[in-house]
């Protein structure tokens, strides 16, 4: 491949206030792969998802997309470049149904692409096919963050950001989040994926990122981490 990485990110520098949280992070992600990104508590990774978003623009260095500086964009013009974000608090609208969560969502991707339709969201999660009348605030937590990637799927995203989807969730419903996560790098969306669970980080990622106070301390294929466990177990400790 020789065009320009889907997602790049060059020497940023993110700070909170005067609370300086990245120091010249660097990055990429392909189109159509996925990357995990991971780290300990508080060190940095939401803020990393953040910057991309343009939700904290990061002030220093360059996010792009497809060769495309993004930093002057507000978020609202970041994700029609074809990014879905879901965040860690579950974006879902509790008084409104699950049909209509979904629907509020709906929109072509890039080049009018319409990969993601109502239906096929259903076929994906056929708990909210069950659910479809259901108000989001009377939704499980497993079954909220199906509809909160669902909403995001309904943008025909070429790169959805996962902020820890499986947190606070039961083994059964993780497991199910994951395959549903394994699904969607099958039709071939890119996912950048932070999450505490590595070794199911590990096993659907093909390109591992960890994070420590700030910085990426390392960048390399999935399948030699998980073949290299000191790695992870040094920076992360599991
Ligand atoms: N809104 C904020 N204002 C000030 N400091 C913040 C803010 N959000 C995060 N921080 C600080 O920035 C650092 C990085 O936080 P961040 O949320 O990016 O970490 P994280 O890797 O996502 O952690 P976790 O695994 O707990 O989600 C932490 O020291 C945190 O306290
Ligand atoms: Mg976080």
């Amino acid at each position: 491949m020789t065009a320009a990485p889907f997602l790049e990110l060059d020497g940023i520098h993110t700070h909170y206030g005067a609370s300086h949280v990245l120091h010249g992070v660097s990055f990429t992600v392909g189109a159509g792969e996925t990357v995990c990104l991971m780290g300990r508590n508080g060190m940095g990774k939401t803020t990393t998802l953040r910057s991309i978003l343009g939700l904290t623009p990061p002030s220093r260095g360059s996010v792009r997309i497809e060769g495309k500086d993004v930093r002057p964009m507000a978020p609202h013009q970041i994700v029609r470049l074809g990014i879905a974000f879901v965040p860690e608090n579950r974006g879902i609208f509790p008084t409104l149904s699950v049909r209509e969560n979904l629907m509020m969502a709906a929109r072509p991707g890039r080049g009018g692409r319409l990969d993601w339709t109502f239906g096929r969201i259903i076929d994906t999660f056929p708990r909210l096919g069950e659910r479809l009348s259901n108000m989001g605030n009377q939704l499980s937590g497993g079954e909220q963050q199906m509809l909160t990637i669902g909403r995001a799927l309904m943008t025909n995203p070429d790169l959805l950001i996962l902020d820890e989807a499986t947190e606070g969730l039961a083994p059964l419903i993780r497991k199910e989040i994951w395959s549903v996560i394994r699904a969607i790098k099958a039709t071939g969306i890119a996912s950048l994926v932070v999450d505490k669970d590595v070794k199911a980080l590990l096993s659907i990622s093909d390109r591992a990122i960890i994070m420590v106070k700030g910085r990426i301390v390392h960048d390399g294929p999935a399948a030699e981490l998980a073949a290299n466990p000191e790695t992870h177990v040094k920076y992360l400790g599991v």
